[in-house]
């Protein structure tokens, strides 16, 4: 006789595989308050903190450079560090996008994208210190950063007690060719929020056509109560509209650096904010995540170091965005459709040898 499969009692416990237990949430709160704890006990060290803390300065009245109402959009011009402390929005941002400066070299308009390593770090702490104190209980925290300084961020917002949600990955196809190394096609989109329970979290707002629907035709994903044949997309971004913004690429904004997808910015102010909530973006850059969250009917707040850059922004969030999803049944499926389809006539054969 053949033997039974022993799966059965890990199935509630353990789904087993690389799926996450359910008890996992609650292992990760613990852990944020073990972690918070020995932060604040002086056993966490990170290169960054041998860097005193920016100063900020002192803005008696922070006024934007731009704005616009219904919803509400305000683009203020400075260093992030300094708008943050003097937000009089602190503690009620829901949303919270952040594309900083790699350190790279950048020719970002008037901001100098080359600092020593601890300085950078301390920035890094700086800012991201800034939106925590920005966001509201039940915000969420968005920051999209290459390989090199992923780690340090994680780290950083764990000491400080937030949870990470997902690590997601924007994968493009487009990187540069190098021999030294394996081509760089990602860069990290890490997702925290103070209060993992109740964060505004909205998974259908954001469904997409799952791979049993788009190539297997499987009949279990159809007999489902609602959203047949659709699922919350995977943590590994790609797809229609999601390359990096190059060449002549119809959301390209002219002298604007490390540009990002629309489609990014729509899937996280369509799942971790509701209308007329409040989105901020710490570094504007062309305006991206204004220009989507005006066209979401959300409010939101842009803050750009470069005068050239804020003015290019608030021309595009004026503009609006030009490729939305919306409620298009997209798919990310990499296999073409493996529906049967009707067998295809074969030829006669051509008649053998006698
Ligand atoms: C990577 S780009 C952001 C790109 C943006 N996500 C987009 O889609 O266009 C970083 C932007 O942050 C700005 N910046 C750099 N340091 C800043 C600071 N301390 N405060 C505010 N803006 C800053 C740069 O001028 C640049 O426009």
């Amino acid at each position: 006789m053949a033997e039974k499969k022993v799966t059965d009692h890990f199935v509630e416990v353990r789904p087993g595989g690389y799926a996450m237990p359910s008890g996992a949430t609650q292992v990760q709160r613990r852990a944020a308050g073990q972690i918070r704890a020995a932060a604040e006990a002086g056993d966490i060290r990170l290169f960054g903190d041998t860097v005193s803390a920016h100063e900020p300065i002192a803005t008696q009245s922070l006024k934007p450079a731009h704005q616009l109402n219904d919803p509400d959009t305000r683009v203020y011009l400075s260093d992030c560090r300094d708008v943050l402390a003097a937000l009089p929005d602190k503690g009620q941002v829901d949303l919270i996008f952040a594309d900083p400066p790699f350190n790279w070299d950048v020719p970002y308009d008037e901001w100098r994208d080359g600092m020593p390593r601890a300085e950078y770090e301390r920035f890094t702490f700086d800012w991201l210190d800034g939106c925590i104190n920005a966001l509201s209980p039940r915000g969420s925290l968005w920051v999209n950063i290459p390989d090199d300084t992923a780690a340090e961020i994680v780290m950083h917002l764990k000491r400080r007690g937030l949870t990470m949600i997902n690590w997601c990955i924007w994968h493009f196809r487009f990187g540069q060719h190098r021999h030294t190394s394996f081509i760089m096609s990602k860069v990290h989109a890490l997702y925290f929020a103070k209060d993992p329970v109740n964060r505004i979290w909205n998974p259908d707002a954001v469904l997409e056509q799952s791979d049993r629907a788009a190539i297997y035709n499987d009949p279990r994903t159809q007999a489902k109560d609602e959203n047949k044949g659709m699922r919350v997309p995977m943590d590994v971004w790609y797809g229609k509209y999601w390359g990096r913004i190059q060449g002549n690429n119809k959301e390209r904004r002219a002298l604007h650096h490390n540009q990002i997808p629309e489609v990014y910015l729509e899937r996280v102010i369509r799942a971790c904010s509701n209308e007329g909530d409040l989105v901020l973006d710490p570094f504007l850059g062309s305006g991206t995540t204004c220009t989507v969250a005006r066209a979401l009917n959300r409010r939101s707040i842009g803050i750009e170091f470069g005068k050239g850059n804020a003015a290019s922004a608030f021309e595009r969030i004026n503009a609006g965005p030009v490729h939305l999803i919306g409620d298009e049944k997209t798919s990310s499926a990499i296999f073409e459709d493996r529906r049967a389809k009707p067998p295809r006539k074969r030829k006669s054969k051509a008649p053998g040898p006698a």
